[in-house]
């Protein structure tokens, strides 16, 4: 979390701070600043977003300059715990994002040596250091800070009195450089500066950036000079503008038959190609975090029941912690942005008991790109919205593409199976349209719903782990307390909390959980709840059973959670909207989770 960028050009340094930092925004949003250098040091920060911080910046002069949105983690978001952080003199300004883990030791040695410290964050204890270390040159300095920190940093510097210049290192949190005419520079991600240059370098764990207008020199912690030209980037800066709709999630909402489509193209799923995979697992283990671990357990379905594969589905953050068995799966790890820390380190924990890892990505050149053994894209394009729509439906598109072709490799489906499907799939797109013309049937439903304070949700096999999504859309973005839950659970527990203060959204499609649905549709709605039925298409028994019914194409089972996914998406962002919610930034949260 937490968006850092710097520049050093011919421009206006605060313009283009301000600009990327507006890109940057749903790394966080708890506080924001900037400082600029012109011989003297110029700095503001302050609680709030980059709208309030454009609302209180004064006219700052300068052509090299640093800048950062914050996600908090240690101390409250307030003026004094923003960034970026100054050196005692006043000279050595610094953004961080990350978590330093050895801060409180350091803070102890630095203020013992006289260093007076103005924050409650992890973070000063760096500048502190490269104020110690400093003797002309904010490179050096910085190699020397490094090797007394421990735990993730990518971190921007720049001195008052080193001109033009500025510094960044990376451990584990991301950081890239942007290469200009004549301009260079530094970002946690490609959107931030895409709107100046395409020209990209990744800096990877354990280096060091030292920039100018007219030059990008990279070295390791211990001073090694590396050579790495840049990358010409393709993406399209079209995502991040909102093009007409309100929010952001509902744009994106809105793209999903396209990113589908673009998916499914990128899967490359075609009897000539003889569904090739090159993949036989024995077993699989899907690892993720939120809405991506959602998207996994989804998948496990498609697996079990397409290749015969036993398949296991983890929350990243867990996955470090178990022990090591004698099965030898092969690891998916699933993440839009490919940052996310738990499931880098998962990835990593799983590299090191000797699995093969096959990583499922959004966003090209992240670091799960470099790090998993094999990848597969999904195509969505930029999500900005911290809720995840379209990045989650390609990814159960992906999920459905690698069934198929593992169901191939295996023998446990026919090439014409696969060809059928594959057909099947091609007609989302359409299908998918067809639950978004329903929305103004969904924001009415959504009107009766918007006052309640807990909700549930509930789904069986593989609907299930999408009750458990439309759950967390619906707690992320309206604050309305929702639990997801697979319809034979409730009568052994939370069938206590069903009243007529309770919605109940039910997925009850036709498939072989629709009679024991309705079973459970029907204990809620004895408890007085008021019940919304997701069904399929011509279902007239299920309007029978509850208030409000949505209808899906009927399409075969495995491929209904993209259907009823978007149905759960649409109603919580209408009910989000009714309530007044930040949609597209929710409070406490933030797009890429990049602390443990
Ligand atoms: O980038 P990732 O897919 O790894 O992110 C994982 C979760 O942080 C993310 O899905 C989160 O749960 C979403 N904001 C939920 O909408």
């Amino acid at each position: 979390m937490c968006g850092i960028i710097g520049y050093t050009g011919n421009r206006q340094a605060k313009e283009v701070i301000l600009s990327g930092l507006k890109r940057l925004e749903y790394r966080g949003y708890d506080s924001a600043g900037i400082a600029i250098a012109n011989g003297a040091m110029t700095l503001l920060k302050d609680k709030g977003g980059i709208d309030h911080l454009i609302s209180i910046l004064p006219e700052i002069r300068g052509k090299y300059g640093i800048g950062h949105t914050r996600w908090a983690t240690h101390g409250p978001p307030i003026k004094n715990n923003s960034h970026p952080m100054l050196d005692c003199k006043g000279e050595i300004a610094l953004v961080h994002n990350g978590i330093i883990e050895n801060n409180v030791a350091l803070r102890e040695e630095l203020m013992k040596r006289g260093h007076v410290f103005r924050s409650e964050t992890d973070t000063e204890v760096a500048v502190h250091l490269l104020e110690e270390f400093f003797e002309g040159n904010l490179e050096d300095a910085m190699r020397k800070t490094v090797t007394r920190l421990e735990g993730s940093y990518a971190l921007v510097a720049m001195h008052s009195k080193e001109n033009g210049k500025i510094v960044g290192a990376r451990n584990i949190s991301p950081l890239v450089v942007g290469v200009g005419k004549r301009e260079n520079f530094l970002a946690s991600d490609v959107p931030a500066i895409l709107e100046y240059t395409d020209r990209m370098i990744y800096l990877l764990d354990g280096e060091i950036v030292t920039l100018t207008k007219e030059q990008v020199k990279i070295t390791d912690f211990e001073g090694k000079e590396i050579k790495r030209s840049w990358q010409k980037v393709e993406m399209s800066l079209e995502g991040a503008e909102k093009g007409g709709y309100d929010h952001f999630m509902l744009k994106e909402i809105f793209e999903q038959p396209r990113a589908i489509q673009d998916t499914i193209m990128g899967a490359n799923l075609n009897a000539e190609s003889g569904y090739t995979l090159g993949l036989r697992p024995e077993t699989i283990k899907i690892i993720a975090c939120g809405t991506s671990y959602h998207a996994g357990y989804v998948g496990k379905y498609m697996f079990e029941e397409l290749a015969h594969i036993p398949t296991t589905v983890e929350l990243a953050s867990e996955y470090r912690f178990s022990s090591d068995t004698t099965s030898k799966p092969l690891v998916i790890g699933i993440s839009q942005s490919g940052e996310t820390t738990d499931t880098l380190s998962a990835i990593k924990t799983a590299q090191k008991r000797g699995l093969d890892t096959l990583g499922i990505v959004n966003i090209v050149g992240s670091t799960m790109t470099r790090e998993a053994d094999s990848i597969f894209y999904t195509r969505a394009g930029l999500e900005v919205g911290v809720a995840a729509t379209k990045t989650y439906i390609t990814q159960l598109i992906a999920m459905l593409s690698l069934a198929i072709k593992t169901g191939v490799a295996t023998q446990s489906l026919g090439i014409d199976d696969a060809r059928r499907l594959t057909n099947e799939m091609k007609k989302l797109p359409k299908n998918v349209r067809s639950v978004l013309d329903q929305s103004d049937k969904i924001f009415e439903i959504a009107q009766e719903i918007a006052g309640a304070r807990s909700m549930f949700f509930l789904g069986r096999n593989i609907n299930f782990p999408v009750a458990l999504e439309g759950a967390l859309k619906m707690k992320e973005i309206s604050y309305i307390h929702a639990e997801g839950y697979p319809g034979g659970e409730l009568k052994h527990g939370p069938l206590a909390l069903v009243t007529d203060e309770t919605p109940v959204v039910a997925i009850a499609v036709k498939d072989q959980t629709h009679g024991k649905m309705l079973g459970n549709i029907g204990e809620v709605s004895a408890r007085g709840a008021m019940v919304i039925g997701i069904g399929t298409e011509g279902d007239r028994e299920l309007e029978k059973y509850v208030d409000h019914v949505i209808y899906i194409p009927d399409v075969p089972p495995l491929f209904t959670p993209v259907l009823t996914s978007v149905v759960m998406q649409l109603l919580a962002y209408h009910v989000a909207n009714i309530l007044g919610c930040e949609i597209d930034k929710p409070r406490h949260l933030a797009k890429s989770v990049t602390v443990e």
